[in-house]
């Protein structure tokens, strides 16, 4: 049940039943040769659509003008800034707080939105919060392992532009045919969550755009697959969350 397609009529009925909200929450930035700007957007988005359709959950508007200040030299990238962006968190949970909304599940598509997001949260004692990455799951990160393996990568991974053709455009991989430089398990585990370094020593460093990931290896089909996969794991999880287990 879409927030932004109810009225409010079919919200206070819906309040009657359920204080659940799953709020999807994306990017706005480059996504290498073959990746559309809105890509974790995309991503949050559809699948968040899906699992509150299975959960019969209600879901809110996706929240696509976040932090990505490290791609920034990238043309398109458009990055708030993280106090900013903390500070309108903090202001939406007040809103669905203030009408009953005190179970609120982020649905994740971008590593530099978790740590604004759980600071936002942390100023609700009496919210019930759950934040995870769309790909965080284990049936989901298995598929992404067996489909792709180490090229999955950081950034610009096959498995968010498989998502992204299934549901809208295929770009030809042009430059991105080739393999990215690999990264190193230390890079990965220094710079998880997006903390990546200023604009322009990032696009010098990944002059392309992608960041370990392979994104010519995506495909549409790849796409449904993942998207079904992601949205029955967002439904589940949803459940036990609501249900305070
Ligand atoms: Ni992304």
């Amino acid at each position: 049940m879409r927030l932004d397609q109810s009225t409010w009529y079919e919200i206070e009925t819906y309040l009657e039943n359920s204080g659940g909200i799953i709020i999807p929450t994306g990017s706005t930035e480059q996504h290498g040769p073959m990746g559309v700007i809105g890509t974790d957007a995309i991503c949050a988005e559809e699948i968040a659509n899906r699992g509150a359709k299975i959960a019969k959950a209600l879901v809110a508007p996706v929240l696509a003008y976040t932090p990505a200040p490290f791609n920034m030299d990238f043309p398109g990238t458009i990055s708030i800034s993280e106090p900013l962006f903390e500070a309108m968190v903090v202001e939406i949970i007040e809103g669905l707080a203030h009408h009953g909304l005190s179970q609120i599940y982020f649905l994740n598509g971008h590593g530099a939105n978790i740590a604004p997001i759980e600071r936002a949260a942390s100023h609700f004692p009496n919210v019930q919060f759950k934040i995870a990455s769309w790909w965080s799951s284990d049936v989901v990160n298995k598929l992404r392992q067996e489909l792709y393996g180490d090229w999955e990568g950081m950034h610009a991974t096959p498995s968010e532009i498989s998502i992204t053709q299934a549901i809208g455009r295929k770009i030809k991989p042009g430059i991105a045919k080739e393999p990215p430089e690999k990264l190193s398990a230390n890079f990965t585990k220094q710079h998880a969550g997006d903390r990546h370094g200023e604009a322009g020593d990032h696009r010098k460093q990944f002059p392309d755009g992608r960041v370990g990931s392979h994104s010519a290896l995506a495909k549409a089909e790849h796409g449904q697959a993942l998207l079904d996969a992601a949205s029955v794991a967002l439904a589940e999880d949803y459940a036990v969350f609501v249900a305070g287990e």
